[in-house]
Parts: C-alpha cells; structure tokens; sequence
C-alpha cells in the first residue's frame, strides 16, 4: 500500500480547534504538511495550532489558525483567499466541522433543523464551492487533490439509543453528497473520501453553544451525551485510520467495527425491500 504523500502539501481541517479535526490536523502535520487549523472559535483554533506545533516540533509541516464559519459561504470564500495567501494552493481539504442536536423529529424546532443543516450540510458544499478550483488546479498539475468529508456511524444506518434525527438526516446527505461528487469529480483527479465514525471521545456534545442568535442562539447541552461521548474513541484513533483509509484508496472509512450490526441491519432491510420488489413485479 502505498501512502498519500502529505510533504509540503497544503491541508485545511474545519472544526480543527477541537476533537477529530483536531487530532486530523495533528497527524496531517506530522505527515509533513502546512495545515489550515480552521474553526469558528478563532482563540481555541490558535491554542490548538500552537499545540500542534509544540508536539510535532521536528517534524516538516506546521499549523496556523484561521477563522471560518463553515455555515457562511463568504466566510468560507475568504478563508480560500487567506490560506491560499499564508500557506499556498490547497492539495487536501478535511470539511470536519459539525454540529449535533438532540430529539425526535417531532420536537425538532425549525430553527434546530436549519442550524444542524446549515453547519453540517452547507458547510461541506461551501467547503467544496470554495476549494474547488484550488484542488482543480493541484490535480491538473499531477499535485496532490483529494476531498475528505466527516460523515459518521449515522451516514450508514441509525445508531441503535436516543433520538438525533435532524443529525441523522445530515450525515445520511453527506454520503449522498460525497458519493455524488466522486461520480463528478471522477475524470478531474480529485479523490473523496468519507469518514465515518461511531461515537468519539469530542466536544460534540457542547455544540449548541455555537448556535448563532438567528436560529435560536446558544442553548444548555443534553446532560447524558457528555457521557455517551466519553465512552468513545479517541480523536487520535479516528485521525490515524481516516489517513490508513486514504491511503488504501478508500471511499467509506469506518473507524470503528462496533458499527458493522447497525449498518448491516439497513442492509438487510435495502435486501428485503429489493426482495420484496422482485416479488411483486414477477
Ligand atoms: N464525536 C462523535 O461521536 C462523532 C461521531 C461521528 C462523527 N462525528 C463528526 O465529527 C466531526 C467533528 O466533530 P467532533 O466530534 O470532533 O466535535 P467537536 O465539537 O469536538 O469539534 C467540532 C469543532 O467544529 C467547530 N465548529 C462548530 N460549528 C462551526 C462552524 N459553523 N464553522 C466552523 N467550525 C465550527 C467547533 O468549534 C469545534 O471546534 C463532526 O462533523 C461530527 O458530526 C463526531
């Protein structure tokens, strides 16, 4: 197997201040590269770049903070102009950052729905919007192009516990969006992939504190995720199997085997209903 070169290629992380995108932006340094560590909490994405740097001090490739809202497609647009100008033309682009909500779709307000929509959804099409032409131009050079989405258990099935459907809907659109744009990507040279991992030991569960005024603002986190979560992997586990999937030129990176029940359960029941058609259509 032979690995993605990551020297001296320029990566951006979203939500990279903190958990998964974090340790990706750790192990995308150790590998060599200069890293955008992006985030919408622009002082945690600066401790965390410093941090980066003190532990990989030896190593070839260096972090920077920048501020991004992923959910604001002109803040994305001046993120390409910043990164592009402080670190160079961008190989790899990790579209990280998420949010979660709980509740059952029948007490998800309007507001939730869009804020987990915006954040997750239109985060990653603003993240391509604004990288493309950037990894367009790196792959026609025969440089390094690749898209890597965060997905999660969620993309493949419904984890079995609680109810999160608004966040299950956005992971579900993920793959949809990553399985469409390797299709339309597949002639230009850029890769995609799409991690998906079960749950993490992260800051997930404090996402609301980042809701912004217009859709409801800040809001107290669910008591029992906080635990859920620190039952979890470790960010750093999830980083180094995502870079293992990469460079095995896979599309779907499970980073956790404990999924395989809940998924295979969505298979067999897509089986049935294909059973089901054959059936009827005899
Ligand atoms: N933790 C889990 O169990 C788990 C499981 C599967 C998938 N994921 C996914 O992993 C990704 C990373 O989450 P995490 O678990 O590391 O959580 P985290 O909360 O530790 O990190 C998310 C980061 O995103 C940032 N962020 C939030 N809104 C933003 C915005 N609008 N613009 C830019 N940055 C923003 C936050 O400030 C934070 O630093 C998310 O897409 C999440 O859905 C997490």
């Amino acid at each position: 197997m032979s690995s993605m070169n990551f020297k001296d290629a320029v990566v951006v992380v979203t939500g990279a201040a903190s958990g998964i995108g974090r340790a990706l932006a750790e192990l995308a340094v150790r590998r060599g590269a200069h890293v955008a560590v992006a985030d919408i909490e622009i002082a945690k994405a600066t401790d965390a770049a410093a941090a980066i740097n003190a532990a990989c001090a030896g190593d070839a490739g260096r972090a920077m903070p920048f501020q991004v809202d992923v959910s604001d497609a002109g803040s994305f647009s001046a993120l390409a102009v910043s990164v592009a100008r402080d670190l160079g033309p961008v190989n790899v682009l990790f579209n990280n950052a998420g949010v979660f909500a709980m509740g059952g779709l029948d007490r998800t307000s309007a507001n939730n729905f869009r804020w987990v929509f915006e954040v997750n959804v239109f985060g990653t099409f603003n993240g391509v919007s604004a990288f493309l032409p950037a990894l367009q131009a790196s792959a026609a050079a025969g440089r390094l192009a690749h898209i890597v989405n965060t997905g999660s258990e969620n993309s493949l099935g419904l984890p079995p516990g609680g109810q999160f459907t608004a966040y299950t809907a956005t992971k579900h659109a993920i793959l949809g969006m990553s399985d469409g744009l390797r299709r339309d990507l597949k002639s230009s040279g850029i890769g995609v992939s799409v991690v998906c991992p079960g749950a993490v030991n992260t800051g997930l569960w404090n996402s609301a504190r980042n809701r912004p005024g217009s859709l409801g603002g800040p809001k107290p986190s669910p008591a029992g995720l906080a635990q859920a979560l620190a039952h979890g992997q470790d960010p750093a586990d999830v980083a180094r199997m995502a870079f293992e999937g990469m460079d095995a030129g896979e599309f779907i990176i499970v980073t956790n085997p404990a999924i395989r029940k809940m998924a295979e359960q969505r298979n067999a029941e897509v089986a049935q209903a294909l059973d089901m058609a054959d059936r009827r259509c005899r």
